[in-house]
């Protein structure tokens, strides 16, 4: 690659240069800048030069920019193609905007109306001039010339000669290769000493994946770039890792940098100083190797984005988006691609369920590894029947197959890749024809029922790939509706009244919450406050504003209301009232002390076995209540640890039942936003058009019962290094009769093998794949109390490894 491959900017040639001379040499740093200077973006090519010439800084015009900003920048003066080496992080300035160092002793950004844009922080102190050094560094410098801030401590995605890095520091890539924005990728040095490379997510910058490190877990840690081009890994006394194991060339002869660049691999360039040679970078070291391979895992999007293909071309990694998928962003290739099509998703007359109107594109050499909610292995399992396994799917999105192996992929797809080694076909379902128009039409003519399914195509249609994540969740609560509404029938009820729950003013808990001020929660309708009734003895509430309400929703909230006051057992949380206000709606419920589950077995200290027991068991009842014993069959669809509240005696009580239907599609999605996240507790059977009944909940009860044995977060747990699932990996205890390992040094559960062995055969049990094979919550809560045996179960899925 040659010298950071775009770009031609001007680059600014030094007047003040001849200053420099002028300047005596007093302590250990020049002080070529004294108070009252001043560099303007006005004045073309001016800037700062370090007294050997080689670095500037100044004002560099952003690429592709009509309105003529520019970035405040160190670059390497004598390179014909602009390599800049730091810069400010701060919005673009204005042209006419100025840099002073005042007279005050800060320096300061301008923009041309004399507003700050930007200023280092120095803690207060004052510099007296500054210095640009021989090695790249820009300093401001105290009354005894020593350095109060210094660029080299402000790392943005280059390292220099001469730098160090120290723990707890980071480069960060650019956005785009011409965007100085942060971007995806970032190198940190961990306070543990290893140097990591993390993918991050956006827009946040939090640290996510990682792709590679040193493993130089050494508690001491430095990165430095010494003047030979050698970089390494420093304890303090010995090199601990050498990432250039021979020298890249002495300063004398070569200019070097090391960038973590746009595209997420961290680089280290040499140029011989040298016109003949034309001053071009050269890459010397590359990490990783490959960066579509490197990064792999079960929530990430992979190198390129969601949706895209990681191709390696010429040791550069490409980004390309499949046939009918652009980019998501045409001038950021690797931020992902979107599909030009309505994506497939098990709605009634969606393209997909006509077969004449679907399409396979093929893709040799490619796969998207991981994250695939089936597989089915079998000698007949060639090509087209891959194809037709994946039509028959609604939600599958892509087929990867491979001799007998047919994978089914859902949206996202993540971790894309095309290599020569890669023996997968890749089957990418799309529309044959612009469906769009096809639909408009079908939905002009059925539109009555279908209010909420036209805001769902029309956003599908024009947004990002994140929203159509949140609007594939969106789907799955319309269809779960559609199943919903058969199972809760209800035609009794006619008034609240008629139940012993009481209505409240809005005043009222208004008042009992001082104002709505103590959040208890946020959960999936709406935030929950505390708040106490000024009743007497005096009680304490938990009060659940639910948000944005269906309008004509009115006589449906009066019937759930009924539904849920009518609805009493020990493990279920009682409802007390409710607030039905113009536009306001609250229900009151009982304040349960302890918190919720999640925070019981997920906390510090984990609860003793014959506690976790227990609660299984309470879970257990009152979900066999709902589903069995109420009057009108209740299906939870969203048993988690979160919804499972502890009262003062430490006695499980479900929560949030009976609520979903109170909602539109739109707010219930909010709550499953992140469905990758949450899918853990879903049953397959959200995923395809299979029915919704009780069986969702013995599914996602399983899982939670699964969580409560090993005290480990299912969610977490296919975060972690592991590619297993927490259900792979019990299953495979199981197998191997190894279930000491799920509970590790948990004495009490080791000293209760039999009962141990009897839950985990019934978690295996409400975890099958095949809702059929689900055992109701009755038969569960025998088989748990040793009523009846257990049998042995079957694998829970397909896909499960032995
Ligand atoms: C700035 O530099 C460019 C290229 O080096 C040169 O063409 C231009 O004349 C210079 N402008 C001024 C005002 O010196
Ligand atoms: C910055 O310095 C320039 C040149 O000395 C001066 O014209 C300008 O007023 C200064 N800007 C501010 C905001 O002090
Ligand atoms: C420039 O400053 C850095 C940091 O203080 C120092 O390590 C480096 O040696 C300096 N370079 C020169 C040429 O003085
Ligand atoms: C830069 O960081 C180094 C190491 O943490 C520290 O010793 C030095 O004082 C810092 N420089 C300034 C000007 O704060
Ligand atoms: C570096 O990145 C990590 C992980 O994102 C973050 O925790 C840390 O605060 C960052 N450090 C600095 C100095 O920005
Ligand atoms: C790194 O290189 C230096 C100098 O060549 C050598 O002394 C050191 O042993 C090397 N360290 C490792 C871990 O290879
Ligand atoms: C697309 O990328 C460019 C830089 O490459 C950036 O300026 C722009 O904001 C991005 N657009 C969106 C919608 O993020
Ligand atoms: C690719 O996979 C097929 C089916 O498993 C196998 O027959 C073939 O030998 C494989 N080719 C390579 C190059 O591994
Ligand atoms: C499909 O039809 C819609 C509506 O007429 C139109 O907006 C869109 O551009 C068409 N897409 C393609 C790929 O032709
Ligand atoms: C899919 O891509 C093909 C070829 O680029 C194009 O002819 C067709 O119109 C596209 N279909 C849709 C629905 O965008």
């Amino acid at each position: 690659m040659g010298c950071m491959a775009s770009s031609n900017l001007p680059i600014l040639q030094a007047l003040f240069a001849s200053l420099l001379l002028l300047t005596p040499k007093v302590f250990s740093f020049d002080c070529s800048r004294t108070k009252g200077s001043s560099l303007s973006s006005l004045e073309a090519n001016l800037s700062w030069l370090s007294p050997n010439q080689e670095f500037a800084i100044g004002f560099q015009k952003l690429p592709n920019d009509n309105e003529n900003h520019f970035l405040l920048a160190i670059w390497f003066h004598n390179i014909p193609e602009t390599t800049i080496v730091w810069f400010a992080h701060t919005k673009p300035a204005p042209k006419g905007s100025t840099l002073n160092l005042t007279d005050e002793g800060t320096l300061v950004l301008y923009d041309p109306q004399g507003n700050s844009l930007w200023e280092p922080s120095t803690g207060g102190a004052k510099s007296m001039c500054a210095s640009m050094n021989d090695s790249g560094n820009f300093m401001l410098l105290d009354g005894d010339k020593n350095p109060i801030w210094e660029t080299f401590n402000e790392t943005t995605d280059t390292i220099l000669p001469g730098q160090t890095l120290n723990m707890g520091s980071n480069l960060t890539a650019r956005y785009s290769r011409e965007s100085y924005a942060n971007g995806r990728f970032q190198l940190h040095l961990q306070p543990d000493g290893n140097l990591v490379l993390y993918t991050v997510t956006m827009p946040t910058g939090a640290a996510r994946d990682a792709y590679w490190a040193t493993g130089t877990m050494t508690g001491n840690s430095k990165l430095v770039f010494n003047e030979n081009g050698n970089i390494y890994v420093t304890d303090g006394t010995r090199w601990v890792y050498n990432l250039t194991k021979n020298d890249a060339g002495s300063s004398q002869d070569f200019y070097h940098m090391a960038r973590i660049d746009y595209d997420g691999v961290f680089r280290q360039y040499h140029c011989r100083k040298s016109k003949a040679c034309g001053l071009k970078w050269s890459v010397v070291k590359r990490f990783p190797e490959d960066i579509c391979s490197a990064i792999l895992t079960e929530v990430g999007s992979g190198a390129c984005g969601y949706n895209s293909i990681c191709v390696e071309i010429n040791e550069e990694p490409d980004c390309l988006c499949p046939e009918n998928y652009s980019y998501l962003n045409e001038s950021a290739k690797n931020q992902g691609c979107r599909p030009n099509f309505e994506l497939p998703s098990c709605r009634l007359n969606g393209w997909e369920s006509n077969l004449e109107l679907v399409e396979f594109v093929e893709y040799t050499n490619t796969d998207w590894p991981l994250d695939d909610y089936d597989l089915q292995i079998g000698s007949g399992v060639d090509l087209q029947t891959c194809k037709q396994l994946c039509l028959n799917y609604c939600f599958c999105t892509v087929a990867i197959h491979n001799g007998n192996s047919c994978w089914k992929k859902k949206y996202p797809l993540s971790n894309g890749r095309r290599k020569p080694n890669v023996n997968r076909t890749a089957l990418v379902k799309v529309p044959k024809v612009n469906v769009t128009q096809l639909y408009l039409v079908s939905l002009r003519q059925n539109n009555k029922d279908q209010s909420t399914t036209v805001l769902i195509v029309s956003i599908l249609l024009g947004s990002s790939v994140f929203i159509n994540i949140v609007m594939t969740s969106a789907i799955l609560i319309a269809i779960y509706f559609s199943y919903h509404k058969k199972l809760l029938n209800i035609s009794s009820v006619s008034s609240v009244a008629s139940t012993n729950i009481r209505s409240y003013a809005y005043k009222e808990l208004e008042q009992a919450t001082g104002g709505f001020k103590q959040i208890l929660g946020k959960g999936a309708f709406g935030t929950v406050y505390k708040g106490v009734l000024a009743s007497y003895p005096k009680r304490f509430v938990a009060i659940k504003k639910l948000e944005k309400f269906e309008k004509e929703g009115e006589k449906e909230f009066k019937t759930e209301v009924s539904v849920i006051g009518q609805t009493h057992h020990k493990n279920l949380v009682r409802l007390l009232g409710y607030c039905d206000e113009g536009e306001h709606r609250l229900l009151v419920y009982e304040y349960m002390t302890n918190g919720s589950l999640a925070s019981l077995l997920f906390g510090i200290t984990r609860p003793d076995w014959n506690q976790r027991v227990q609660i299984a068991f309470g879970i257990a009842r009152g979900l066999m209540y709902l589903h069995e014993e109420c009057s009108t069959q209740i299906i939870h669809c969203d048993i988690k640890p979160q919804n499972i509240l502890l009262d003062e005696f430490y006695t499980p009580r479900i929560s949030d039942f009976g609520l979903a239907k109170l909602l539109v599609a739109e707010q219930t999605r909010v709550a499953r936003t992140n469905i990758r996240g949450t899918v853990g507790y879903f049953a397959p059977e959200w995923f395809s058009r299979a029915s919704i009944t009780v069986k969702v909940d013995v599914y996602s009860f399983g899982v939670l019962l699964l969580e409560m044995i090993c005290c480990k977060s299912s969610i977490a747990f296919g975060m972690g290094d592991q590619e297993q699932t927490l259900m792979d990996w019990v299953y495979a205890c199981y197998c191997k009769k190894k279930l000491d390992e799920l509970v590790e040094n948990d004495e009490d559960a080791r000293n209760d093998m039999k009962k141990l062995e009897r839950l985990v055969m019934v978690a295996i049990w409400c975890i099958q794949e095949d809702a059929s094979l689900r055992p109701s919550m009755k038969k569960v809560t025998q088989m748990l109390e040793g009523v009846v045996d257990v049998s042995v179960p079957p694998r829970p899925s397909i896909y499960c490894s032995t």
